[in-house]
């Protein structure tokens, strides 16, 4: 079904989705202000995510079903979860923080490794009505505190640690940190411990985990409006403030449901396996939410794609957990060739399980996707989404209507989403020309309405551009059989294994050594990682300097400010940065000299030789 911008069809479409979920009152409104005033879907629903996702998989007679599987191999455990054990525990988990005080509306920030308890925490607030907020593990105190500060949470449930291949990531002192630097303390710390590692408590501020489990009663849960808001999920922008993606409860639980019937192709029961993060919107949405609310089993897998202890990893679970899905980000299937490219780990697994390899995340270049094709042998789907959507707006929707596939594109737009791609002056460009994707209001349901506590900045970064279409901030072309290629980012985004940064952010710590004048940072492509950010910068007149040590400055800065995931290991020392005559920094035409993609010179370039100078100290150091 083709549904186009906000029609009568639109309205009905949805509504007659309205019953895929037990809610405890149903809507009767399809579109509407809900109880923040902004527009929603379904707002006069009201239901309890925690409640189905648990309890209704309960009463409908499947509790003994598995609901997670947790496989880690970093830490050598495996373990299954019914739903009866899940809802159990997050029954206790909704009870303490009532305990604590903990009331609908409060924000709960969750910094925790790839755990069950990072689960039952999601759950447990959301069976109360409480917003909880995951910050991702790999990120550094300083990107931890700019979320408390901004989310101001009641209470912060945390790990003593996390384990990366062969070594361990200490939460808990990077948590005490961050509430060190932030302005905003919450009251309380719930502290899961793991194993072997001596934690530092604060009396009165701290609590154990598995203490206040052991005389925890049950919580039921508690009816929210489809309209409040389940989680909010940060993102880089082009700033050094993430955003704070909204997710509200009714919208997100229809579309949760409804993407796992029509795109992923699930029946309840069968198993998912997304191999990401919890930190993550795929984390979310498909370790989290969806299998769950769709009633299926879960793998929760704290482990690499490699390394863990080799590249068979992923194969391993796909037999031993009867896997029908694997979801993962294309870096993954990119390290796993580089480490196994004849598949030998393959041959010593039987996969036969698995019906599809779904990608996302960033681009899926073609070489990597035949040899996932060739190698697995089922149908391998690159489909596009954004923390901002919450599910795919583009994929080949397996479930409903899968269609031929071609390398590169992300297939066609999801039935709900209205995308079109606009020139700069807001006409739509012809089918095969390039131009800025956006989606015509208004987003389906699942999609964010808003931005924490910051609803004009949703209005500056997405609507304003062009009125009455959201801005995806990616670049794409539809080809003459309507199917789309993202070609990336046309904002100050990267996306480094998967993962989202700002560049922009990058500059702004860059800037912070007393040696630079000023610095472009720039996504470049890597093999493996899609892409790496580059520093070039021009020190101030009259510094002197060691490069080196400069440029360890630099890379040190980044990985404490934002975390080692953002990669930066590169600083090239120029004299000026070639800039056009309004004083613009020419990063996109210097990305795509880098990687030595076509590019024009804009006709504005101040200065031609600048562009040479700096491509050639670029060449040298990373001798491309
Ligand atoms: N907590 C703390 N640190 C983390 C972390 C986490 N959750 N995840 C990564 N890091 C650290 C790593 O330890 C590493 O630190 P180091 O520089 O001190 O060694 C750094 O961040 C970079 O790690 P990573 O990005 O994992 O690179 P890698 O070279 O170790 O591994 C891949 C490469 C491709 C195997 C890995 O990036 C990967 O598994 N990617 C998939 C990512 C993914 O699932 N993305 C989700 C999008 S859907
Ligand atoms: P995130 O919000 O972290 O999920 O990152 C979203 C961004 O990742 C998008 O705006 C795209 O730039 C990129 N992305 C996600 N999926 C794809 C895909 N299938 N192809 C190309 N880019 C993608």
């Amino acid at each position: 079904m083709v549904l186009s911008a906000h029609s009568e069809d639109t309205s009905n479409f949805w509504m007659s989705q309205i019953n895929r979920i037990p809610w405890q009152k149903k809507p009767t409104v399809s579109y509407g202000p809900g109880v923040d005033g902004l527009n929603h879907w379904f707002p006069d629903g009201i239901l309890n995510t925690s409640y189905l996702a648990l309890d209704h998989h309960i009463e409908s007679g499947k509790g003994e079903d598995t609901a997670i599987i947790y496989d880690s191999p970093v830490t050598k455990t495996k373990t299954k979860l019914s739903y009866f054990q899940l809802l159990e525990s997050v029954e206790k988990m909704a009870f303490v923080l009532d305990s604590f005080g903990v009331k609908k509306g409060d924000t709960v920030v969750i910094y925790m490794p790839m755990i069950p308890e990072a689960l039952v925490s999601m759950l447990a607030c959301a069976r109360i009505g409480a917003v909880h907020s995951v910050v991702f593990g790999g990120f550094a105190p300083h990107e931890l505190a700019v979320r408390l500060d901004d989310c101001r949470p009641k209470l912060v449930i945390t790990s003593s640690y996390g384990v990366e291949v062969s070594k361990i990531i200490p939460y808990k002192p990077l948590l005490d940190e961050a509430m060190h630097l932030s302005n905003h303390k919450p009251e309380y710390v719930i502290l899961k411990s793991r194993p072997n590692l001596e934690v530092i408590m604060h009396t009165g501020r701290d609590f154990d985990w598995d203490e206040l489990m052991e005389t925890a009663g049950k919580k039921k849960s508690v009816p929210v409006s489809a309209s409040d808001p389940l989680y909010i999920l940060y993102t880089s922008g082009t700033t050094g403030k993430p955003k704070g993606v909204v997710r509200d409860n009714g919208g997100h639980a229809i579309a949760m449901h409804y993407s796992m019937e029509t795109i992923y192709d699930m029946k309840p029961g069968e198993v998912f396996f997304a191999a990401s993060d919890v930190g993550w919107v795929v984390g979310h949405s498909y370790i989290v939410y969806a299998p769950l609310i769709y009633g299926c089993t879960t793998v929760l897998y704290e482990g690499k794609p490699v390394r863990t202890p080799d590249a068979g990893a992923f194969y391993r679970i796909i037999e031993e957990y009867n896997v029908k899905t694997l979801f993962c980000a294309p870096t993954a299937f990119r390290a796993i060739r580089k480490e196994d490219p004849e598949g030998k780990e393959l041959s010593k697994y039987n996969i036969s399980s698995l019906k599809y390899l779904f990608l996302a995340g960033e681009r899926t270049d073609p070489v990597t996707y035949d040899w996932a094709c060739e190698l697995l042998k089922v149908p391998v789907v690159d489909h596009w989404w954004q923390t901002e959507t919450g599910w795919a707006i583009a994929a080949n929707m397996m479930g409903s209507n899968p269609l031929p596939a071609k390398a590169g594109s992300a297939t066609k737009p999801v039935t709900g989403f209205d995308v079109r791609i606009l020139d700069e002056e807001g006409h739509e460009v012809n089918q095969g020309e390039k131009g800025n994707i956006v989606i015509k209001l208004p987003l389906p349901p699942g999609c964010l309405p808003t931005l924490w506590m910051d609803h004009k900045n949703y209005e500056s970064s997405y609507l304003s551009h062009y009125p009455g279409y959201y801005l995806t901030g990616d670049g794409g072309y539809f080809d003459e059989d309507g199917y789309l290629f993202i070609l990336g980012r046309i904002d100050d985004v990267i996306n480094v294994a998967g993962h989202r940064l700002s560049t922009g952010e990058m500059e702004e710590i860059v800037a912070e050594n007393p040696a630079i004048a000023e610095s472009a940072v720039i996504g470049i492509a890597d093999e493996i990682k899609g892409q790496v950010p580059l520093a070039i910068v021009v020190c101030k007149d009259g510094v002197v300097l060691e490069e080196k040590a400069v440029e360890s400055d630099i890379t040190h800065r980044i990985r404490e400010k934002i975390g080692a995931i953002a990669s930066l290991k590169t600083v090239v020392f120029v004299k000026r940065l070639p800039k056009t005559r309004s004083g613009k920094i020419l990063r996109k035409t210097m990305r795509k000299m880098i990687d030595g993609e076509t590019y024009v010179i804009p006709s504005t370039i101040d200065d031609p030789s600048i562009l040479e100078e700096v491509m050639d100290a670029v060449q040298l150091k990373i001798q491309r």
